[in-house]
């Protein structure tokens, strides 16, 4: 069983959440793609879905899948995503696709955030993978600086911009023993636009593919 077919086991049994009728969030990265790949078979059962990316609306509209913006939509039920980690709290690192800042807003509006991995995901701490943070271009040596000052080596992805057009620094080595202190601490950063740590609003559900099956934490 490799990788790729864990995060496919999870993503196709993220399915059972989806309801009849309404609109749903769907995330970003190759998990929320195969995701999306599952949602396709059954996608008459929805009305549309608010996508947490360019990327990833492009892909629901290939499978003729309606791309609704989340102001008509009011409150969602149900959001599926993926993280590049998570814990048995349910709290998640989340922003290696970039797609964090759309993400947090998506998980802050929906009902349940079902979150979707491969096992290889699964830590007792978060932070061996380093936490991005997206941020507004003209603050990037100032939040920069303030990130060092809590301890963490921010690393400035190169080549990249994010959908909302701005920066990401990766940051290396931070302690995150309360994720949710440390988020809340990050939001205070002028011009930090989002951090990547999912604590204040963690994952509902985690659906973990895994070599012996499909387990899931709620
Ligand atoms: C996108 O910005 C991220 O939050 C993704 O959810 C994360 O990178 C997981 O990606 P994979 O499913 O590709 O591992």
């Amino acid at each position: 069983m490799t990788q790729d077919d864990m995060k496919k086991a999870a993503a196709q049994a993220a399915l059972e959440y989806v309801g009849s009728g309404g609109v749903i969030g769907v995330g970003t990265g190759s998990t929320a793609n195969y995701f999306i790949d599952a949602l396709a078979t059954i996608k008459g059962r929805i009305d549309g879905a608010v996508a947490s990316s360019n990327a990833t609306a492009e892909r629901l509209k290939k499978y003729g899948i309606p791309v609704v913006d989340l102001n008509a939509t009011g409150s969602l039920k149900l959001y599926v995503d993926g993280a590049d980690e998570a814990t048995r709290h349910l709290h998640l690192i989340k922003g290696g696709g970039g797609a964090l800042t759309r993400e947090k807003i998506i998980a802050a509006a929906s009902e349940t955030f079902v979150c979707v991995a491969d096992e290889t995901k699964l830590a007792d701490v978060l932070g061996k993978f380093p936490l991005p943070i997206e941020v507004i271009p003209m603050a990037r040596s100032y939040v920069a600086r303030e990130i060092v000052k809590l301890g963490g080596e921010p690393v400035l992805r190169q080549g990249f911009t994010t959908d909302n057009g701005n920066v990401i620094l990766d940051v290396y080595n931070l302690n995150i023993l309360n994720p949710v202190e440390l988020e809340r601490t990050l939001n205070q950063i002028a011009g930090a636009v989002t951090n990547g740590l999912f604590a204040h609003r963690p994952a509902d559900v985690l659906i973990l593919g895994t070599k012996t099956g499909v387990q899931t934490l709620k």
